[in-house]
């Protein structure tokens, strides 16, 4: 197998492992690797925009106070300290860079989002922030002459020694080679897993490679049962659930129930701008009530020119449905979105296996608390991104060398079996592991979803027999985490435990071969 050496491998080239890569390069050779193209990631997507205090009536303690309140008691404070803090900072260190966010006469607008008590959501290109950040950071990153990058390269294993991760094992899709990389500092930057469910908004390739990666390793997962629904996305049969951004209810959208009327008034003070959990479990209760496949959300009240102009792509895309926002009900349901625990690290990045690091999405810093505030996504990439590479490049490089691996085929044949698992297990995910969860039904799915583990064969040692395995693990993961969590907080509402229960304000750890354990928050 071909062996390549680099100070630092990052694996994933949205916002985080884009900032994770920037920052490495001032400190020696730098591999990016991703299983797609460069430019697809779940941050490419991102439409609403990056969270930051900077505007005179905003303060990082505002912001703060915001995003404890969505976290509804599960946030690290020390951590969100450090994101709102640095989260400002970072900002303003990507506009001294050349970052362009969207201004009018001098001023940067700000957007409003769920949960928010300030306008501060920075975008750029009005509904395309995700796109235009992504693209102005791989372009810095790719031109530093320490960085080298791996499309189309999956990696298939990390590679532990001593307890220590000194590399991974990658196959290139495209000669069908497998690789070996070796190096001081492995940085996870996979992205989330919200495509193990039938509707979501992210991309195909977020299937939660790096959580599995990682915990075959040994690595320690935090809060696995919190995922986070979006509440609006298209609803239309047969059709995607195409993202339509939260920023659009920020300037003023309705949710409308089958008899026109505004109900998320009835539940919260911010009406359709509560935070996520709560306007995602609203729309559920109202598909339930009326039975219907979707709810309303409405624009037609609005300025035209305004929404057309400030949501330009998402104007194009929905009519390209065959619906005028500024004149038709725009039929939405919730859909996963964001995978709020992850991989549990230290305020740097680091895992407990040393030598791995992840940042962004795939990992769990303590921000996010039981259910993500808006828009702190992209910030918390930027933040941990540039701390993970920072305490990966102290670390000194390990004389242990990789020993020879076996390798792993990429046959076509495959590709249906595993197709077929990750539809039937996205099918029980949907049915059961959504929005509302009850103990019975947990159950059936984990004794299901291990009926379905045992049809996978062994051998051969194929990318898709891998793929099938990863997603019965990621699955199992979370339906574990669902059942221990006896209570309804934030993005995991349980039918059978309907409360918020002060004995559960602890992470769930899962850990391979390692019973789970129930660990209260530093503070
Ligand atoms: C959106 O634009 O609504 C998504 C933003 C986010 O997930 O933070």
């Amino acid at each position: 197998m071909q062996t390549f050496n680099f100070d630092t491998i990052i694996v994933g080239s949205g916002l985080a492992g884009l900032t994770a890569a920037y920052h490495a390069s001032r400190y020696g050779s730098v591999a990016i690797i991703t299983k797609s193209q460069l430019d697809t990631s779940n941050s490419y997507y991102a439409q609403g925009g990056i969270a930051g205090a900077i505007s005179k009536g905003d303060s990082p303690d505002l912001h703060y106070h915001d995003t404890l309140l969505a976290g509804r008691g599960l946030c690290e404070k020390d951590a969100v300290k450090i994101l709102v803090n640095e989260g400002r900072e970072r900002i303003l260190e990507l506009i001294e860079l050349g970052m362009q966010f969207d201004k009018e006469n001098d001023e940067y607008i700000l957007g409003l989002e769920g949960g928010h008590n300030k306008r501060r959501i920075l975008h750029a290109g009005g509904d395309a922030t995700g796109k235009e950040l992504t693209l102005f950071l791989l372009k810095k990153t790719i031109e530093q002459p320490s960085v080298t990058a791996f499309e189309y390269t999956a990696v298939t294993k990390l590679i532990i020694e001593k307890g220590e991760c000194i590399g991974l094992q990658a196959l290139d899709f495209i000669t069908g080679e497998n690789k070996i990389f070796q190096t001081k500092a492995t940085i996870l930057a996979t992205g989330g897993l919200s495509r193990i469910f039938n509707r979501s908004t992210n991309p195909h390739t977020a299937t939660g490679d790096g959580i599995a990666l990682a915990y075959d390793a040994g690595a320690r997962l935090a809060d696995m049962e919190f995922i986070q629904f979006h509440p609006s996305a298209l609803s239309v049969e047969d059709k995607d659930a195409f993202l339509i951004s939260e920023a659009v209810r920020g300037e003023g959208a309705w949710l409308l129930n089958e008899n026109g009327e505004r109900f998320m008034k009835e539940v919260h003070p911010l009406a359709e701008l509560a935070p996520r959990d709560i306007v995602a479990f609203s729309i559920f209760k109202q598909m339930q009530k009326y039975n219907s496949p979707h709810i309303y959300l409405s624009v037609k009240h609005l300025d035209h020119q305004k929404i057309k102009s400030r949501f330009s792509n998402i104007y194009k895309k929905l009519k390209e449905y065959g619906y005028d926002m500024t004149k038709d009900l725009l039929p939405i349901a919730p859909a996963a979105h964001y995978m709020v625990g992850g991989i549990r690290t230290d305020f740097h990045g680091e895992t407990n296996i040393p030598g791995l690091f992840a940042c962004g999405e795939v990992a769990s810093t303590g921000v996010m608390g039981a259910n993500r505030l808006a828009s702190n996504s992209l910030l918390e990439c930027l933040v941990f991104g540039k701390r993970a590479s920072e305490k990966a490049a102290k670390r000194k490089k390990s004389n242990i060398q990789i020993l020879k691996q076996k390798e792993l085929t990429n046959l076509t044949e495959h590709e249906k079996f595993f197709l077929d698992i990750k539809n039937e297990i996205a099918g029980l995910m949907s049915k059961n592991v959504g929005i509302v969860r009850r103990g019975n039904a947990l159950k059936e799915t984990l004794y299901r979803i291990q009926a379905i583990k045992n049809r996978i064969p062994s051998n051969p040692r194929d990318y898709n027999i891998l793929k099938a395995e990863q997603t019965v693990d990621i699955c199992t993961l979370i339906i574990q985490s669902a059942i221990l969590r006896e209570e309804s907080r934030g993005g995991h509402i349980r039918e059978d435990y309907q409360h918020e229960n002060p004995d559960f304000r602890v992470h769930i750890i899962q850990q391979k071969n390692k019973e789970p354990e129930f660990i209260p928050l530093k503070r």
